[in-house]
């Protein structure tokens, strides 16, 4: 019998004619954990729903052979029986269900006569995620009450309930936080140990390099090798990946500062389901013409709300000022926002950035106001002038115009929110953690346009989770913590990441 509890080989797939994936390898070993690398687009969300049946067998080539024999699994159940449970880049339960629900969806406990055990429903969920020292959970809760990384947990305990020999994570992290993501890979570790294998996809390199035992890196739907995690370094990785030597990851360059265009005074958010706490307390700061203003701050610090407040987007009661050259402006919706040449790219795409079965094209071109005028509907089409010209200066790699754009990869898809926000033509230009979920090389690409765009005059503001990111990019830094503006930092030799965590979880001393 083979060493290897899963086989894929020469895997191909194609889509409408075009190939994502050709000839494809990947090799796990029983209890092991294979980092799968690549840039946006490689594959890799592909070459996993080929594993998991999500493309069932006949719809693909090559050849998958599972604990020695040929898998040629019809659908997600059946792969799933088999041992193979995928936990999707996006996530995929359903918000008003219980906790408890989400956890056995299709698979209820029943008493006889067919009814759900609701009971026995409860109590196995409990357990479950008691043993995945989860056990604060509510699980009679809906699991809209869960944050985001929550909701991600409890989407790994499912997935765990169904006796998974192999658990696939796609991008599992993007959305948690520092603490969260520990949480999940002390679990992926536990599990290691128990025996159980796992493919573990994401653009982290630095959650490969602590989880992973082999990395498979691919590139264009072509494998392009595999090793043993203690062969290679992060550069050797990023090599492989994009395909040549990457020596500076953060493209800056100089370019000149102007007088201040925008001011935000005493911007103060109330959070809206407890009146008596502040998310954003009484924060002020200024932004120059042509300057890259970093936000750094802890997760839940109180920055995306801070720009929401700017953008007119915050749900809650809020207050405080904003001016642009001087002068006071209203901002009480995203419309009056981008009449004034204020525009944001929000974190969380799949809620606010995109319409997901709609084509790339119309997503670019679909306006700013049409997408954040609740209940609106999208009125008309907009003309396709400008959108080969989107899709060409921000390299987005779609095989149409056409293609909706929830077929994209998922750095894709960032790439085409940023380019539909730079349509109206903003004077400043607000963006929430701009990189989540791009690969390096996109990255990469995005700092550029980010430095053009200021070196063209427009102001940027940008909210990032990544400390190197913040300080290779931003001119400035502002710190958020616990809602109040802890630091205002010149971005030059003397600043370092120690003094942006200091500065963050340092409060401020308050007048009696
Ligand atoms: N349903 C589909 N229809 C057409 N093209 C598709 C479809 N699904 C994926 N593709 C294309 O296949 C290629 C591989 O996509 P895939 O999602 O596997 O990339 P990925 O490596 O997971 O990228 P990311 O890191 O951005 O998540 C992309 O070019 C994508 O546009
Ligand atoms: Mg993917």
């Amino acid at each position: 019998m083979s060493e290897y509890l899963l086989e894929m080989r020469g895997i191909t797939k194609s889509f409408s004619g075009v190939m994502a994936l050709d000839g494809i390898d990947l090799r796990v070993r029983a209890g092991e954990c294979v980092g799968l690398c690549g840039e946006n687009g490689a594959g890799k969300s592909t070459m996993m729903k080929v594993l998991s049946a999500v493309y069932p067998y006949g719809t693909w080539g090559g050849v998958i052979t599972w604990e020695g024999r040929e898998l040629q699994t019809a659908s997600i159940k059946e792969s799933e029986a088999a041992g193979i449970v995928i936990i999707h880049q996006e996530l995929m339960l359903i918000p008003q269900l219980s906790v408890a629900e989400n956890i056995f969806l299709g698979r209820e406990p029943r008493v006889l006569g067919g009814m759900i055990d609701f009971d026995r429903m409860f109590v196995d969920a409990a357990k479950l995620l008691a043993s995945l020292r989860m056990g604060y959970i509510n699980v009679a809760m809906p699991v809209s009450n869960y944050a985001g990384g929550e909701q991600q947990l409890i989407e790994i305990a499912k997935a765990l309930s169904k006796n998974a020999k192999l658990l696939i994570l796609d991008e599992p992290t993007s959305s948690l936080t520092k603490n969260e993501t520990a949480i999940l890979l002390r679990l992926v570790k536990d599990l290691k140990a128990r025996g159980t294998a796992c493919v573990y996809i994401s653009h982290k390199l630095e959650e490969i390099v602590e989880i992973a035992d082999t990395v498979t890196v691919i590139r264009d739907g072509k494998f392009v090798g595999d090793a043993p995690i203690a062969e290679l370094t992060t550069s050797d990785i990023i090599r492989m990946m994009v395909g040549r030597e990457m020596n500076n990851l953060f493209p800056r360059e100089e370019h000149p500062i102007g007088d201040v265009v925008f001011e935000a005074i005493g911007i103060t958010c109330i959070d809206p389901e407890n009146s008596a706490r502040k998310r954003v307390d009484n924060v002020s700061f200024t932004l120059r013409h042509g300057e890259i203003l970093g936000i750094a701050g802890l997760v839940g610090a109180g920055r995306t709300e801070l720009v929401s407040a700017l953008f007119g987007a915050y749900r809650g009661p809020h207050s405080g000022e904003v001016r642009l050259d001087g002068k006071p402006i209203n901002v009480r919706t995203p419309r009056e926002a981008v009449k004034h040449g204020l525009c944001m790219v929000p974190e969380d795409r799949k809620a606010h950035g995109i319409v997901p079965g709609l084509g790339v094209g119309y997503n670019i071109t679909l306006s700013v106001l049409d997408d954040f005028a609740q209940g609106g509907l999208i009125n008309e089409a907009h003309e396709f002038s400008n959108i080969g010209d989107a899709i060409k200066k921000l390299r987005i790699k779609t095989a149409s115009p056409l293609l909706p754009i929830s077929n994209l990869s998922g750095g894709n898809q960032q790439k085409a929110v940023i380019s539909k926000m730079l349509e109206p033509k903003p004077r400043v230009l607000i963006l929430d953690e701009p990189t989540r979920g791009v690969d390096v090389g996109a990255k990469y690409e995005i700092y550029k346009l980010m430095f053009s765009l200021v070196r063209e005059g427009m102001s940027i503001i940008m909210v990032s989770s990544e400390l190197p990111e913040v300080m290779g990019i931003s001119d400035r830094v502002l710190v958020i913590g616990e809602g109040e503006l802890r630091g205002d930092f010149i971005n030059d030799d003397t600043l370092t990441q120690e003094r942006i965590l200091t500065a963050a979880i340092t409060p401020l001393l308050r007048a009696a």
